[in-house]
């Protein structure tokens, strides 16, 4: 039988960083993934170029049950440590926007360096290799590798969230959990586009592929960011993020001009231009298919000097105050990542290391803590997994 000082299942973010520091500790590590290549997800993030970080990432921009349990790791490793390692590898980077870190060149430079870490740390890394029982023992965790087994001193369980079950996405790491008595928080799609009712959607119809920089809101989360409309629903950048906030069958407030006092400007056109058209008027602060969309909702008429302050209030509401109900989302098949997952409560904040069964280690997108679109789930994979991988 085989035996390793750590076994780490889950060749992703949190795995492979958590592997590699293991390995550099000079301990015996072996990383398993029934995926045929590691890193998938990174290989496919930020549009091929991975967003690997953000600069601005503190505790604040991430959601938690306990927004205080990622302190101590986010503290211990920071953009910068991720920042000095991608710089060893040559890897050159470029800061797009909103301090979010992204490759000049190929997301595939990130998962290279990493396996090019673990290479360095002595690590062993099995793909292809599903594991179908974990077991523990005196001595440790013993794995059931397909017709073999193998055992551990420590486990590092960085099998992720359930998004993108296509790309090999399973609830494995809350099975393990389960198994051991550690409480899981109800999970969720998160950074996920939301999905609009059929009657809602006919409306919309003629919106889809436009996109305005406006601002979702849900409670006194608000994010400004661009807003797009598609056919199931809507997206962009300011849906994904309050989508990881929304809770089913509550309405959402976007604002599709924040920046603009809006019934000011209806008033003083009506004063001054009141043969003008709403629609005509709202041209010039929103595109003209959502104009004419804005106009036909408020029941706007002809002209403005027509309309009452009724209707300009309900335009000026339709436009920046606009009480959105998502029926749904589009679910773990396109969510960018799971909230929820592992409890906090069960996890050592310095180390991962689950407080009731010693050796137990769960990292990465698995637990309780959910970035914001922009870098923060690959720090918070990088910094959980590098915690681990100075204890385990
Ligand atoms: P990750 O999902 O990376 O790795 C889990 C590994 O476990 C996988 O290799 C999987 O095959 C393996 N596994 C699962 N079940 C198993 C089992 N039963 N047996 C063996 N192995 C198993 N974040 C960010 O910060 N910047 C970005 O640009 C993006 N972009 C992005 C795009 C898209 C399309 C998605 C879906 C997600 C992102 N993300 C992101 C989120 C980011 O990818 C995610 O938060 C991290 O990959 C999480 O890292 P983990 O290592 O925890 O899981």
């Amino acid at each position: 039988m085989n035996r390793f000082d750590v076994a780490v299942i889950g060749a992703g973010a949190a795995g492979m960083m958590a592997a590699a520091e293991a390995g550099r500790r000079g301990r015996s590590v072996l990383v398993v993934d029934h995926a045929r290549a590691p890193g998938e997800k990174i290989r496919i993030s930020g549009g091929g170029r991975c967003n690997f970080t953000n600069l601005g990432a503190t505790p604040a921009n991430f959601l938690s049950a306990n927004p205080r349990f990622a302190i101590s790791a986010l503290k211990r490793y920071t953009p910068r440590d991720f920042i000095a390692l991608v710089e060893r590898h040559r890897i050159a980077w470029h800061e797009k926007k909103l301090g979010q870190l992204f490759c000049d060149g190929s997301a595939r430079q990130i998962v290279e360096m990493l396996v090019a870490e673990m290479a360095m740390g002595g690590v062993t890394l099995r793909l292809a290799t599903p594991v179908s029982g974990v077991e523990h023992g005196p001595d440790g965790f013993r794995l059931a590798l397909a017709g073999e087994t193998v055992e551990a001193a420590s486990l590092v369980v960085a099998t992720g969230g359930l998004s993108i079950p296509k790309m090999g996405a399973t609830d494995f790491g809350y099975r393990i959990a389960r198994q051991f008595g550690i409480a899981i928080l109800p999970t969720r799609p998160g950074l996920v586009p939301l999905t609009l009712d059929p009657a809602l959607l006919e409306k919309t119809a003629p919106l889809a592929g436009l996109s305005v920089e406006g601002r979702a809101s849900f409670g006194k989360t608000g994010f400004d960011e661009a807003l797009l409309f598609t056919h199931r629903g809507i997206s962009g950048p300011a849906i994904l993020q309050i989508s990881s906030f929304w809770k089913e069958g509550e309405p959402i407030r976007i604002a599709l001009a924040p920046s603009v006092d809006l019934l000011a400007r209806l008033r003083e056109a009506r004063a001054t231009n009141g043969r003008q058209a709403p629609a005509t008027l709202l041209g010039e602060v929103l595109p003209k298919r959502l104009a004419l969309f804005v106009s036909a909702e408020a029941k706007a008429r002809p002209h403005l000097a027509d309309c009452s302050d009724a209707v300009l209030t309900a335009i000026d509401a339709s436009v920046n105050g606009w009480m959105l109900r998502p029926n749904g989302s589009e679910g773990y098949r396109t969510a960018e990542v799971t909230v929820g997952g592992v409890d906090t409560a069960e996890l050592d904040q310095k180390t991962m290391m689950a407080k009731r069964v010693p050796g137990l280690f769960f990292v990465g997108e698995v637990v309780d803590v959910t970035g914001w679109l922009g870098g923060y789930n690959f720090q918070w994979a990088w910094a959980s997994g590098w915690a681990a991988g100075q204890a385990a």
